[in-house]
């Protein structure tokens, strides 16, 4: 990537791209409805709200990740890069920003659902130390494929100490 990506919190003029990106890179032609209340919650700073950060470039949002951060886990539910800007340590970045968000609210536990399939997120997740700890039969209703359940645990002791 040659221009200069910052990952910042998602507020609600990102939702036509957040929108956008979701749509292409699930493959739906509609969804996101609960978007606008999710970014309108996180603006609001309301404590269980969802987390959204997105990663943009002067030309614009080319990805986003999305998570729950619960006091027991941070459940990352989406993360979506524009098929363009793939491959260039975007999905990284994010995952970085939304592990190190764990780690300073001291949850020492992320999961996510990755459908069995999708060789490259799976990818992603491993290089993060994400392991399978369990496996939803016939999860993705439009494609049938299981999911895998995968886990990261952190070790926040030094941060105690
Ligand atoms: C999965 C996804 C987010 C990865 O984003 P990305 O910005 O392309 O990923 P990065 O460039 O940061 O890659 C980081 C690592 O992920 C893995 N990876 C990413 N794309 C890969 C691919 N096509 N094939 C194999 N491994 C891949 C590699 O380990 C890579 O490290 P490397 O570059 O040193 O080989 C992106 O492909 C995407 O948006 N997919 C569609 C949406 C989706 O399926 N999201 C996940 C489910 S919610």
């Amino acid at each position: 990537m040659n221009q200069k990506v910052r990952i910042r919190l998602a507020n609600l003029k990102d939702l036509a791209a957040i929108v956008e990106i979701y749509l292409e890179a699930f493959n739906k032609k509609s969804g996101g409805s609960a978007l606008a209340r999710d970014l309108e919650e996180a603006e609001a700073k309301s404590p269980l709200a969802m987390l959204y950060y997105v990663a943009e470039t002067q030309s614009g949002v080319l990805g986003y990740i999305s998570a729950c951060p619960l006091p027991e886990a941070m459940d990352i539910y989406e993360i979506a890069i524009r098929p363009e800007a793939r491959k260039q340590g975007i999905g990284r970045l994010l995952m970085n920003k939304i592990i190190d968000e764990a780690f300073s609210r001291k949850i020492d536990l992320v999961m996510l659902e990755v459908a069995v399939t999708n060789l490259p997120a799976i990818s992603l997740y491993e290089d993060f130390g994400f392991r399978v700890y369990g496996r939803r039969k016939h999860y993705y209703q439009d494609t049938g494929d299981d999911a895998l359940l995968m886990r990261l645990d952190l070790n926040l002791e030094p941060m105690l100490a």
